[in-house]
Formats: C-alpha cells, sequence, structure tokens
C-alpha cells in the first residue's frame, strides 16, 4: 500500500500556537514520527475498504490512523486489545496486520458487528446462501395466509409504519429458516451473524426515526418517504454489496499469517485478561455524554433480540461516559485531587450539578480502565487513546490534559507522544473548517 508523505502548511485552528499542521492522504507511514503536540490531518481513502463499511457507527474510527498506531507499535504476531472495540475498526486493521486482534465492548450490537467485520465467509457459500435467502423472503411474502411473528416494544408502532413492521418480520423469519437447513452449526452462526448484521443496517433507514441524529428520534416535522417494497429493496441491495465485501476479506484472509481474533465477554475496567499479555492496546472512548449508545441502537437490537429484560436505564448505567446518574450523587460537589479536573467540576456544578458529577464520573471510571490496561499491557508497551474536548455549559474539558495527568501521576504511565488529529467528515476530501472535528492520541508508555 502506498505510504503518503506528509504536505505542511501553517494552520489556523484554535489548538494554540500556529504550528505546522502535518496533512497525509491516506496512510501514514509508521516510520514518520509525528512531532509531541503536533497536529495532523488525514484525508482517508479508506472508511468502507474491505468490512469496515459493514455497518455505521457513532464516532468510528477512520482506518488510517489505528493502522498507523498498530504498525507503529506493536510487530507481526502480537496482540493487540481494543477494549472499547465499537464497530470493530482496530480489530480489523490488526488482523489485515497479522497480529492477534482482541476485543471488548460492553454494547452488544458493537460486539456482533465486530464480530462480523472480522469472521471472513466463503464467497461461493455466502452468495448461495444469499440468493436462497432473498427467494425465501419472495416465497414468505406471497404468501396471503403467513403471519410473521413481529416483536413487541416500546412506541413500535410510532417508529415503524405497519407494512414496514411486517416486511422487516419477514426477513428475520426467512433468515431463520433458511439456517435451519444448514447442519454446520459454525456456518448457521457466521451466516446467521452476516445476515443479521445487514438486517441490522438498514432499519434506521426504514424506520420513522430522524435519519440527521445520531439518537434515535422522532421529529414532526421529518416525514421518510418509505414505500411498500422498500425495504426488501434496500435489504437485497446492501446484502449483495456486504457480499461482495466479505468475498475481498475471504480472498485477503487467505493470504494473512495469522487469523486470529478473539472477543472475549467483559468490559473495558475488568477485561478478565491476564496481567502483562498485551503488546499495544488501542482505543477511543466514547465522549462525555455525547453518545448514549443502547439508545442510538436501540431500534436494532429489539429486532435482533439484544436486549435483555432490564430496563434501558440500568444497561445504561454500565457504560462509561453515561448520562444516567442518580440524584443523590450530585447532592454535594464531588473532587478528584486532579489540578487539571477540580477547577473544571468546580465551575460546571455552579451552573449544573449534575453535569459537574457526569464529567467526575467519566474520569472515575476512565481512572479505572487506565489501571486496567496498566495491568494486562506489557512493560514498555503502549496504550494508544483518543479522546476528544468536549463543551459542557459552556465550559471546556480538556480530557487530554485530565487523562495524561491521571495516567502520569497516578497509574505509573508515561506520556511518550501526544497530537491531535484532524478529522473531515462525511467523505469530504476537500477541508472545509467548518467540517473539521479533531481528537487528541495520547501515546502512554507502561
Ligand atoms: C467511540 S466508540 C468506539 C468506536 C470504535 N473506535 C470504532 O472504530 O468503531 C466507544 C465504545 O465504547 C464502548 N463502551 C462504553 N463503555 C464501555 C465499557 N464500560 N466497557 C467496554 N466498552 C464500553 C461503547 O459501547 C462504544 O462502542
Amino acid at each position: 500500500m502506498d505510504m503518503s508523505t506528509p504536505t505542511e502548511r501553517l494552520d489556523d485552528s484554535n489548538q494554540g500556537d500556529s504550528m505546522e499542521l502535518l496533512e497525509f492522504e491516506g496512510d501514514i507511514d509508521p516510520d514518520f514520527e509525528i512531532p509531541y503536540q503536533g497536529e495532523i490531518l488525514i484525508i482517508s481513502n479508506d472508511q468502507s475498504y474491505l468490512t469496515h463499511g459493514l455497518h455505521k457507527f457513532p464516532a468510528k474510527f477512520f482506518p488510517e490512523l489505528p493502522r498507523y498506531l498498530i504498525k507503529k507499535y506493536s510487530r507481526s504476531g502480537n496482540t493487540v486489545l481494543d477494549p472499547m472495540c465499537g464497530s470493530g475498526t482496530v480489530i480489523l486493521e490488526s488482523m489485515l496486520n497479522n497480529r492477534i486482534g482482541i476485543g471488548i465492548d460492553i454494547d452488544p450490537m458493537a460486539r456482533l458487528i465486530t464480530k462480523v467485520k472480522t469472521t471472513p465467509i466463503d464467497p461461493e457459500v455466502l452468495t448461495l446462501a444469499a440468493r436462497n435467502l432473498i427467494a425465501q423472503i419472495n416465497t414468505l411474502d406471497n404468501t396471503s395466509d403467513y403471519h410473521p411473528q413481529i416483536p413487541d416494544f416500546h412506541y413500535r408502532d410510532n417508529w415503524f409504519r405497519s407494512f414496514v413492521l411486517l416486511e422487516l418480520a419477514i426477513i428475520n423469519e426467512s433468515i431463520a429458516s433458511l439456517l435451519s437447513k444448514y447442519q454446520n452449526e459454525i456456518m448457521v452462526q457466521d451466516l446467521g451473524d452476516f445476515f443479521r448484521v445487514v438486517l441490522s443496517s438498514i432499519i434506521r433507514d426504514v424506520s420513522n426515526a430522524d435519519p440527521h441524529c445520531t439518537r434515535t428520534v422522532l421529529r414532526k416535522k421529518v416525514v421518510k418517504t418509505i414505500a411498500p417494497g422498500d425495504t426488501y429493496t434496500k435489504f437485497s441491495e446492501r446484502l449483495f454489496r456486504q457480499c461482495g465485501s466479505m468475498s475481498e476479506l475471504f480472498d485477503i484472509s487467505k493470504t494473512l499469517d495469522i487469523n486470529d481474533v478473539r472477543l472475549p465477554l467483559g468490559n473495558a475496567i475488568e477485561t478478565g485478561l491476564d496481567c502483562d499479555s498485551i503488546d499495544l492496546a488501542v482505543t477511543s472512548p466514547p465522549y462525555i455524554n455525547a453518545v448514549d449508545y443502547p439508545r442510538t441502537h436501540q431500534l436494532e437490537m429489539y429486532w435482533l433480540g439484544l436486549l435483555g429484560p432490564s430496563p434501558l436505564s440500568h444497561v445504561k448505567r454500565k457504560y462509561i461516559g453515561t448520562e444516567t446518574v442518580y440524584k443523590n450523587e450530585y447532592d454535594s460537589l464531588k473532587t478528584s485531587g486532579y489540578e487539571t479536573l477540580d477547577p473544571i467540576l468546580a465551575k460546571i456544578y455552579d451552573k449544573d450539578p449534575r453535569r459537574s458529577f457526569i464529567v467526575f464520573k467519566f474520569f472515575e471510571d476512565m481512572r479505572h480502565q487506565l489501571e486496567e490496561i496498566y495491568r494486562v499491557l506489557r512493560p514498555g508497551r503502549r496504550y494508544c487513546i483518543t479522546i476528544g474536548n468536549n463543551l459542557i455549559r459552556g465550559i471546556e474539558v480538556r480530557s487530554d490534559q485530565i487523562l495524561s495527568e491521571i495516567a502520569t501521576s497516578e497509574i505509573g504511565f508515561e506520556l511518550e507522544n501526544s497530537f491531535f488529529s484532524k478529522l473531515i467528515r462525511h467523505f469530504i476530501r476537500i477541508p472545509r473548517p467548518e467540517r473539521m472535528l479533531g481528537e487528541w492520541i495520547l501515546v502512554l508508555r507502561k
């Protein structure tokens, strides 16, 4: 793959003094040292490369960034952990670069997407199964006295029109009916997971939810045009497109020396992994109170049967960055003992005690998280964390500085590097300042 050499230009961003902005078109050469406090801009060519584009996910990595970190800080055969792996960008890149990828996420949707993204399926088997699936959908759809089982969930009939509910249920039952004909259990699992992720990837489009909002919300002003049959058309298009991506992944997987992806159950604070067993950890934690993952994926999780009996609020409390906090938790100002954090907590508390506690809890959880990764990393190895800053009640929360203080003053990490990565959203190749976001990358060494 071609490596891009950076082009430099003066940056007028608000990240501090003017400094060189290093622009990379595609991959960054792993031998390149990004300067301390430097700024980079990756113009991504690869967001849908192989199975990277299988399913939308909030705050997904551009593959180029973890690819650079993996190549720079680990070797072939090493173990690479993402303890909050989301849709599995780091895990797929680890696999493609002959590392053992270990992905953990508390979110069942994230785990399912990561599993499917990193599990190659023989294209002959997959294409035949996909054709049979479409034939099965047609058969059930044309059976006039067939009544599929439509799952019941809160406000179901507000989220979906009745004909969409029927069509989604027919797809769901066709998947089950097709799989019942297979003998090989692994194949049943892998094909089933693949079909379910493809189904999941169209659910938001065919629901009445606002397509422009990350959270799942209904807005009176947003009236989508969805006609009978659209759900089938979208599913079929997406299915064959993803069969193509899977076929490319399968071909590449045959050329790899190592094909070892592990997705243990656990969470970022209790990974269940052995001490000193990991060569590199790379992650992007959630933003503080920015994305409510269970709510974002609630419709998909209802359809895939991934939501257990506990109320959504119980599930949400386990996520780092959660907004679900109890009133008695913020009846007084909480302090952390960190110089970079306590003044911010106090300022936010004056305006909004609840938000102040949410910020406190985020960094408390992240302290435990850093401790856990320190425990599982081999000495001398790195933890690369990507973190964005927030504005909460008008007060800037410099998460990069706060995490650096916690990691170095309390946990024992050394801050080896810290640089800012600007991101261009929406596949726009020409930088437009108003479209740019950015995150800090902290390289912590045990
Ligand atoms: C910003 S996303 C990661 C996106 C990922 N880098 C990608 O490319 O798709 C953050 C992830 O942290 C996960 N998360 C939040 N709390 C967690 C916890 N306690 N343990 C493990 N994962 C957690 C969320 O479910 C979410 O998938």
